[in-house]
């Protein structure tokens, strides 16, 4: 099949068919940020900070396939603007304590902070009442940092394919919960996934943390996102 022609921020470029815009953009070395996206899992579009601008309408870039001749915007001063609102209103609407969270560094949430310069949100904290729930041998869940991704619920299943992570209830209520017999008996590599595809540090590893001192953690050496303009993106 031929290779689709389109353009982002001016810049020509080439993809695949079947492509998102997220998928060939950074085939073509151009960052477009990502929460709830994670490469190889079915798209949802739910955190909306991969918006572009494509003929005037807004659109989720990581669940948008490529269309010949499409001009995407992607980094106009008001879609950046709408991004940094987007991660301030996350961390208004959760307890987010970086310094004490075994996941700063590691953190894609943080790591956007940075590179979006926030420093003061411009929304009221909420300082919600959130669940943690330790009971799983290898797992911890904690509700303060979770952003309603859905990474782990698409991600995390057992060995017979059922779903260890759910989101349940609607709207503003929505939370994510473990099942508690899954989890029971989640091998030490599924743990470690869960934790490693959490955007954030809703699921840590129990009994382990700071292996790595944070400053040296992967966020710490290579700002999000400055692999892909540089064209060594993973
Ligand atoms: Fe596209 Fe979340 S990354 S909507």
């Amino acid at each position: 099949m031929n290779d689709v022609r389109f353009m982002i921020d001016g810049k020509e470029c080439l993809g695949k068919p079947g492509q998102t815009i997220v998928e060939a953009a950074k085939a073509n070395g151009v960052y477009i940020p990502v929460l709830c996206h994670f490469e190889g899992l079915k798209p949802v579009g739910s955190c909306r900070i991969c918006t572009v601008r494509v003929g005037g309408r807004f659109m989720a870039a990581c669940t948008q396939p490529l269309i010949e001749g499409m001009a995407v915007e992607n980094t106009a001063p008001d879609l950046e603007d709408m991004r940094k609102s987007l991660i301030e209103m996350l961390f208004v609407e959760g307890n987010h304590l970086c310094p004490s969270c075994e996941k700063s560094g590691n953190c894609e949430l943080q790591a956007l902070a940075y590179r979006y310069q926030v420093l003061a949100p411009r929304f009221p904290y909420l300082w919600p009442r959130r669940d943690i729930d330790a009971s799983a041998p290898l797992l911890m869940l904690d509700g303060n940092r979770c952003i309603q991704c859905l990474r782990c619920v698409r991600a995390c299943r057992a060995k017979d394919g059922r779903k260890v992570f759910a989101a349940v209830d609607r709207s503003r209520r929505v939370k994510i919960e473990v099942d508690k017999k899954l989890a029971a008996h989640l091998s030490e590599d599924q743990a470690r996934r869960a934790m490693d595809i959490c955007p954030v540090g809703a699921i840590l590893r129990k009994e382990t943390g700071f292996a790595v001192p944070i400053g040296r953690r992967k966020y710490d050496a290579v700002p999000i996102g400055s692999d892909v303009e540089k064209g060594t993106g993973r």
